[in-house]
Order: C-alpha cells, then structure tokens, then sequence
C-alpha cells in the first residue's frame, strides 16, 4: 500500500522559551525536523506533507536546504492558528490520496528510526488504524492509553485531562499514528476541543473510529529511547544524551575504544578502522573517516576528514576538511583548517595553523607557524615562527617549498615564493621571490648590526608631586 507521510511542526514550543520554531531545534547539530525527514524520507513514501504555522517561513527556509531527493518529496501547509494536533492533520489531509496509507509523525520526535516505522506499518495493515506505543517509567506528560480489562484500546487520555488513576498508566502515546486514509478523513471532523486545553487532539481519532466500528491497533515498541518527544530544553538534552548512547554504543560494537562514551559527541558520520581509542570530549562533524590504530586525544574537534593509518592526534586539535595520510602526529593544541593534504608521517605541532597546505611525506613543521596556500615537499624542516605571508592586502598567493628544505626559525616566506629543493634558510629571513637561490643553497637575510655602547632607555616619568 502507498504511504503518506504527515509531519507535525507548526507549534511554538512555549516551553522552550525560544524565538526559533522548537523543530528546528538541532540535536547531534541536524534540527529536530530534518531527522524526522530523513527517516520519513527512507521509507520510500509517496509524498511527505510538512505542516507548519510557528515561524513557517523559518521552517520553510529550512526545508530549502535539505537534500533534493527530499524536498523533491515534500511539500508545506500551512497551520494558521495552531489548534491542535487533530487540525493540524486536518489542514493536510486534502492533499492526500484517498487510497494510501497515512503515518503522522511529531516533528519533536527526532530520533524515530525507519526500521521502527516500517515494522509499526506491517504490525498496523490489517487494521484501519494503529497507534505505536511505549512503556516508561516516567509517562509525565505524555497521553495515556487506555485499554479494555481484555488489553485491547479503547482510548487515549492526555495528561491534563486524565484523572490520578489514568495518571498512573505507563503506557504512553508515542505520538505516532498510521491510518487509512479514508477512515481519517471521516473521522476527522468529528473531533471536539472540549478538553482541559481547548484544542483539536489527534489522540481522540482512534476513539472516534472504534465507535465507528473501526479496527485500532496497538502496537508496542521495544525501545522508548529513539521515541521520546521534546517539549523543553531538558527533554532537547535529554534526546541528545539519547542519541549519543546510540552513537556510542555503535563505535563501541565496531570495536573502537572509546575513554568514555558519555563524553563523545557526532553530529554527522563517524567511520574507523580497527583499533582506534578516542578519548574524552571529542567531536566529530559532517563525515569523518579513521583508518586503523588511529588515536584521537582529548578535546579535539575533527570534521569533514579522512585520517589514515597510525595517526595520532594530539589533545586539543581543531581540523576541518583536510585529508591526512598515514602515521602523522599533528598537536597538541594544532589547527587544521580546509583544504590540507598531508601526506604520511608529516608532524605537526603545537600553535601550527595550517590552510589549504599540501605537506610531503616526513615534513615536519613543529611549533608556532602559518603555513597557507603552500606546497610543501618531502622532508622539509619547518622551523618555529615561520609563517607563510599569503595575503597581500587584496589577493592570496602561493608559496612552493621544494624537498628537503630547511626553513630556520623565524622565516617569513613572502608569496608568491619558490624555494628550490635543498635550500637551507637561515633564522629570520625573509624570503621573497626576488631571491632566486639555487638548489642547495644557503640563504639568510638579516638586518645589519647596530651596537650603541652606554645606551639611555628611555624611562616611566615620574607622576607630578612624588
Ligand atoms: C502529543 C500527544 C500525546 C503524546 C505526545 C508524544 C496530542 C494531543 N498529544 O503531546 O498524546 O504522548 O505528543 O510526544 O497529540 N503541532 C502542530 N499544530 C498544533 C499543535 C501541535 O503542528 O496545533 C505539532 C507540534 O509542533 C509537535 C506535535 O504537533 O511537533 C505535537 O504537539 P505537542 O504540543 O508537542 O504535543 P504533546 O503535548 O507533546
Ligand atoms: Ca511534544
């Protein structure tokens, strides 16, 4: 049967005390909505139909930015006055054909798998409709489910208007609900707002179809961690302590060692090869691939990288879209940013900033240096202070090291520079393109010497009355 997706995410999110619409709140830095997205999107539905009302033009700026194989799939509504979930549905349900299949999602549920919805479909296609739902310890907040002495539903009751006894009930409503879609069109209008919060709830339809003398299922899923709803900062952090525990537990059945899987974050795709150990408060972003026996230090943040084999990184290094060979040290305390290749076994050290610099097998560049818009070859000894001057004011430009170059401290590398292969440079030269040296040279530029014998420094003048 074809499926149609229904996301809800036209409310405010009062409890977050936020301007931004609370969906596009992030967990693990992708907002709540896109998740939801994302799994709608891998159960190959026939449309997806987002509703939006709070901040729809933010929410609509934001669907411009998913992947196009997505948006390709969705389209947006508009909620005016948020009057409950059963109208929120029902400003959507004209767009959807009669003969699907319709799953309602709750676009603060971010970290609903696709497994689990399409288990909860197969579970639900006998019936007209069916509610997946959950047992947890602390149901506060939730709608609960009411069922028959014989266990089958008979309805759902929200907190605020459940009596101490239902209160009780830990079985909860995941919010998550599929239904034919001609029997929810049938019995949408029939939903009345006389409940404690004046509002159209979805959570009275099953009730409404069972009178009908409609089928309701209940299904129940094994897992609540991947269902919760978020309605508040602590429930956010809640769901992104939920999804690091999956994260975690995944390295951690990979075979990665992790220093502590309470204290690693990946907000985006974390690949490693065997015997990898990541120690605490780490933070992978975008797509980050790890060869094997690579060691990530202490409070690095790595994106967008590939890291070869043996690597080590060092505590308190920062790199971004760089591709990094096999048994390079680069840290502590290093700063990669986009665009470098190193090649296996350069080190880089403490305070070196590196940018769209390609470094040659073994070259080392220890301490406190800028190397940007470089090509750097083989062996090179990159002393401390030096710095490529890559930037003119208006324009970058390129500085080429030839192999096994010895750049003392100090050097300034005025661009665009070619040093020739084997060149050695003295301490605190400033090495133009004028220069023109040969291979294996020796070059140095320094100021002459000045010595003043007995010189006065000059001195503090004393404050007026002392
Ligand atoms: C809802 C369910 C509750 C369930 C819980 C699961 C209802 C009435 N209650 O409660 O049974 O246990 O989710 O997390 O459905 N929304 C709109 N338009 C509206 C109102 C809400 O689009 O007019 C959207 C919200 O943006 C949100 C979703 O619907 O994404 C759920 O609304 P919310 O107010 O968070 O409902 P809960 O009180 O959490
Ligand atoms: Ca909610």
């Amino acid at each position: 049967m074809n499926t149609e997706i229904i996301v809800l995410a036209a409310g405010k999110g009062t409890r977050m005390k936020s301007k931004k619409p609370k969906v596009l709140h992030p967990v693990a830095g992708v907002p709540m909505l896109g998740r939801v997205l994302e799994s709608a999107f891998r159960l190959s539905p026939r449309a997806i139909h987002v509703v939006a009302g709070f901040g729809a033009a933010q929410v609509s700026d934001y669907l411009e930015t998913l992947p196009s194989e997505i948006s390709a799939l969705t389209d947006t509504v508009i909620q005016e006055k948020q009057l409950g979930t059963a109208d929120a549905v029902s400003c959507a349900i004209d767009r959807v054909h009669d003969d699907s299949m319709v799953l309602v999602l709750y676009g603060d549920t971010p970290l609903v798998r696709p497994e689990d919805l399409r288990n909860f479909l197969a579970q639900s296609a006998a019936c007209d409709m069916g509610i997946l739902t959950a047992i947890i310890p602390d149901p506060t907040g939730y709608g609960r489910i009411i069922r028959s002495a014989g266990g089958s539903f008979m309805s759902i009751v929200e907190e605020k208007d459940a009596t101490d006894q239902q209160r009780k009930i830990n079985e909860i409503n995941t919010g998550i609900i599929c239904s034919r879609a001609l029997a929810l069109k049938e019995a949408l209008p029939e939903v009345k707002n006389s409940n404690a919060q004046g509002e159209y709830y979805l959570t009275d339809v099953p009730a409404i179809m069972l009178a009908k003398g409609r089928k309701v299922s209940l299904t129940r899923a094994g897992d609540f961690n991947t269902l919760c709803g978020v309605n508040s900062n602590l429930q956010l952090a809640q769901a992104e302590a939920a999804y690091r525990e999956i994260t975690s537990r995944a390295l951690l059945d990979a075979g990665v060692t992790l220093a502590d899987p309470k204290r690693i974050d990946v907000r985006g795709s974390l690949q490693c090869g065997t015997d990898c150990f990541i120690d605490i408060n780490c933070l992978f972003e975008g797509r980050v691939v790890l060869g094997d026996n690579v060691i990530v230090g202490a409070g690095c943040v790595i994106k967008d990288c590939s890291i070869g084999d043996g690597t080590i990184i060092s505590p308190y290094t920062i790199i971004e879209g760089s591709t990094i060979k096999r048994a390079a040290t680069i840290g502590p305390f290093a700063r990669l940013r986009s665009g470098n290749v190193l090649e296996d076994r350069v080190h880089i050290g403490d305070f070196v900033e590196l940018k769209k610099a390609h470094m040659g097998e073994g070259t080392k560049a220890g301490h406190l240096s800028y190397i940007g818009d470089a090509e750097f070859g083989r062996d090179i000894n990159v002393g401390a202070g030096t710095i490529t001057c890559n930037y003119d004011g208006a324009n970058k430009h390129k500085t080429v090291v030839g192999d096994d170059v010895f750049i003392g401290s100090d050097t300034q590398l005025v661009a665009p520079v070619t040093v020739p292969s084997g060149v050695t440079i003295g301490a605190g030269t400033t090495y133009t393109r004028h220069i023109q040296a040969n291979e294996g040279a020796l070059v140095i530029t320094r100021a002459g010497k000045t010595i003043i014998d007995g010189y006065n420094r000059p001195k503090k003048e004393s404050p007026k009355g002392k």
